[in-house]
């Protein structure tokens, strides 16, 4: 029965977990009793990638090129096993994202910008390299992969690997909606996701990076296929970029806690912890030079100006008080050459005349 088996086939392309290479929890409080809180965000903040990232606020994570451009960071793929990646420290229970990216070329390679929890509720934008008009979109509740046909869904649109777009995840306990640009392509309410037990309600944190779906050597069968086939490695480099990201957080909060939840991963057990949220603190710190100074008061940076005059001043003194001393030091130097020389000039003179007195004297011999 060969249809039976090709269905077979296609059903389990599409139940292996979409972002797999970026699909992991490094403590699952579901069934594990005291997973670390999670720092929130508690406000909005813009991210222009065209420099360097704050590591405390994007972990890089996997093997593979990160790096940046004034175009964006980007992700590079540039053999088999590469898989780079960046996630956020900060968690948002509902809230917005909004990327600004241009997906990866090359078959079988996976480029993907999602929010994740640690119990494995996820919201995905996907695109697979080998496809140069779709977009992808997807959605996991407590990390349950069984298969279901209502929850990937893709979209035919202008090419994701040539240009920028923004893709926008607005995500709030009602409703999520997939924005590409000013378009809304998709909107889930809890009710389609299995009566709300499959919608994501926990606090989640950015991720974004790629992967190679079709790397025959890592990925079963299905995911080859669900990837778009096999990758070939000869044509890396592979690179996703991505020039800006925003976020906001729409509860306000210092921490999420574990601490209430049961194995229901309902929002309602999400502990929030009230006060200032220090991660929000550290994105808005200034970081550039020019930006440290600007935020400086005026008296500091009079004291800071007073302060170098001072050290100028100082060094001023001490390569006068050396050229002194070096000049003194010279001067006893070239009086002694001098004497030297006029020692030397007595003597030659002395040479001279006693020279002349002996050629007298060799005349007398002649
Ligand atoms: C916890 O649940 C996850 C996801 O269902 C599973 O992969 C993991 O093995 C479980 N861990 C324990 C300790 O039960
Ligand atoms: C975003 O953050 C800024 C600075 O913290 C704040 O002034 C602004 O009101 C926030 N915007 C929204 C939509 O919350
Ligand atoms: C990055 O982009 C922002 C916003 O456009 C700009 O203000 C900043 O100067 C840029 N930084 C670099 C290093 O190009
Ligand atoms: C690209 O993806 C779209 C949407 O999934 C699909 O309809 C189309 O056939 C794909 N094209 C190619 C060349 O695979
Ligand atoms: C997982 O999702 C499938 C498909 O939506 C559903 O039939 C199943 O009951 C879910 N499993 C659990 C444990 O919720
Ligand atoms: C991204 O798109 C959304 C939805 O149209 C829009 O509200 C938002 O302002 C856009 N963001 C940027 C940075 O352009």
């Amino acid at each position: 029965m060969p249809s039976l088996l090709l269905s077979a086939v296609a059903v389990l392309a599409t139940l292996l977990p979409a972002t797999l290479a970026q699909t992991h929890t490094d403590c699952n409080p579901l069934n594990t009793t005291s997973c670390p809180n999670m720092p929130a965000l508690s406000g909005n903040a813009t991210f222009h990638f065209n420099d360097t990232i704050n590591n405390k606020i994007w972990k890089e994570r996997n093997a593979g090129k990160h790096d940046w451009s004034e175009k964006g960071y980007t992700f590079t793929i540039d053999s088999r096993g590469d898989a780079p990646m960046v996630q956020s420290s900060f968690y948002m229970m509902f809230g917005r994202m909004e990327v600004i990216m241009k997906a990866a070329p090359g078959q079988g390679i996976i480029s993907s910008a999602i929010l994740q929890s640690e119990d494995l509720d996820e919201i995905d934008w996907e695109f697979r390299g080998g496809n140069q008009t779709e977009i992808m979109t997807n959605y996991y509740g407590k990390g349950n992969t069984t298969f279901d046909p209502s929850r990937g869904k893709e979209f035919v649109k202008a090419n994701a690997q040539s240009d920028f777009h923004n893709y926008t995840l607005d995500w709030t306990k009602e409703r999520i909606q997939w924005w590409m640009d000013d378009e809304m392509l998709r909107e889930l309410t809890p009710d389609m996701a299995l009566g709300g037990k499959n919608y994501p309600q926990t606090p989640m944190n950015i991720r974004m990076g790629i992967w190679a779906g079709g790397d025959t050597k890592n990925n079963e069968k299905g995911v080859v296929e669900w990837a778009g086939g096999e990758t070939d490695f000869s044509k890396a480099p592979f690179t996703m970029t991505v020039q800006q990201v925003y976020a906001i957080d729409y509860t306000k909060a210092k921490e999420y806690s574990w601490e209430n939840m049961d194995a229901s991963g309902s929002f309602e057990k999400v502990k929030i912890i009230e006060g200032d949220s220090e991660v929000l603190e550290e994105i808005q710190k200034p970081h550039g030079v020019k930006n440290r100074w600007t935020a400086l008061s005026k008296t500091a940076q009079i004291a800071i100006i007073a302060s170098i005059a001072g050290f100028v001043v100082i060094c001023t003194c001490l390569i006068t008080f050396c050229c002194i001393k070096q000049r003194r030091a010279g001067r006893r130097e070239f009086a002694a050459i001098q004497a030297n020389q006029d020692k030397e000039a007595a003597e030659l003179l002395e040479y001279k005349r006693q020279m002349a007195q002996g050629r007298f004297a060799q005349g007398n011999y002649i």
